[in-house]
């Protein structure tokens, strides 16, 4: 049995980026992953539909007994984080806070956001930012073609390239020296974002972020227990064909069993 696990889910497999960076930085923990592949996309939902599946996500890993909760999808962070804080008594850790962090030190403070339709029409990444460096000009871009293209494994395929041309257009004008990639899928395509943008602009992972801010937080306050593993646990809420052949590009390595379970 998996012993205090971390618990981190996601709408669906991007949230294995998160994983992957975790498994890196805390190798000894045991992880509990849930995709809920049953109801994804959650970026072009409401607010109020995300709130109500994070929450039934987040309890299907509660009662499991982990001892933190990651929220790796940017649109849930977006919308649910005090909804979760308020309902579960574990510390619940979400991308947005990370990822704003890091994007401070922009150099001449002029920031690009790029996320779902959900986190950029919630303005949580604006937000976050805005508290840490109140004057930074913050430029924010949905761009919902990203998903399907890292999930078809095309990050690196002209069609991506000339996608990201057009959304990244604007930004590019604005003259950002930095960009957060505010959604779980967007790592893969860094490449790309990279060639579009050229060298002189830093990009920001969120899923690497949060990773730290979780290491952090153990080496403060004395939750890491190394002894107990490196174990892990993936549940899915549909059928797990799909995510078992798509999720190996996200973490580039095997998955080992993926059950399907039913949530809410
Ligand atoms: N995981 C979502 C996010 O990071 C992207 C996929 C979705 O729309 O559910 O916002």
């Amino acid at each position: 049995m998996l012993h205090r696990a971390i618990g981190i889910f996601d709408s669906g497999v991007g949230g294995l980026t998160v994983l992957k960076e975790i498994s890196e930085q805390l190798p000894g923990e045991d992880l509990l992953y849930l995709g809920d592949t049953a109801r994804v996309p959650y970026g072009t939902k409401s607010a109020a539909t995300v709130q109500q599946y994070a929450l039934e996500s987040a309890s299907f890993l509660v009662d499991r007994g982990v001892k933190l909760l990651v929220v790796a999808c940017n649109t849930a962070s977006a919308v649910a984080l005090p909804a979760l804080r308020g309902r579960f008594q574990l510390p619940v850790i979400g991308v947005i806070e990370p990822g704003a962090r890091r994007a401070v030190s922009s150099r001449n403070r002029r920031i690009g956001v790029i996320g779902t339709e959900g986190t950029i029409n919630s303005g949580r990444y604006e937000r976050a930012i805005h508290a840490l460096l109140p004057d930074a000009q913050v430029f924010s871009a949905a761009c919902p073609l990203f998903v399907p293209l890292a999930e078809e494994g095309w990050a690196e395929h002209e069609v991506a390239r000339l996608t990201a041309a057009e959304y990244l257009q604007p930004m590019i004008e604005a003259q950002i020296d930095t960009l957060v990639l505010g959604c779980t899928h967007y790592p893969l395509l860094r490449r790309t974002l990279q060639q579009v943008l050229g060298p002189q602009v830093t990009l920001v992972d969120s899923a690497a972020e949060t990773a730290c801010t979780v290491a952090a937080l153990f080496r403060e306050q004395g939750l890491a227990r190394p002894e107990h593993g490196g174990r892990r646990s993936v549940f899915v809420t549909d059928v797990p064909t799909r995510f078992e052949r798509v999720g190996w590009g996200f973490l580039g390595c095997e998955l080992g069993k993926v059950e399907q379970v039913r949530i809410g």
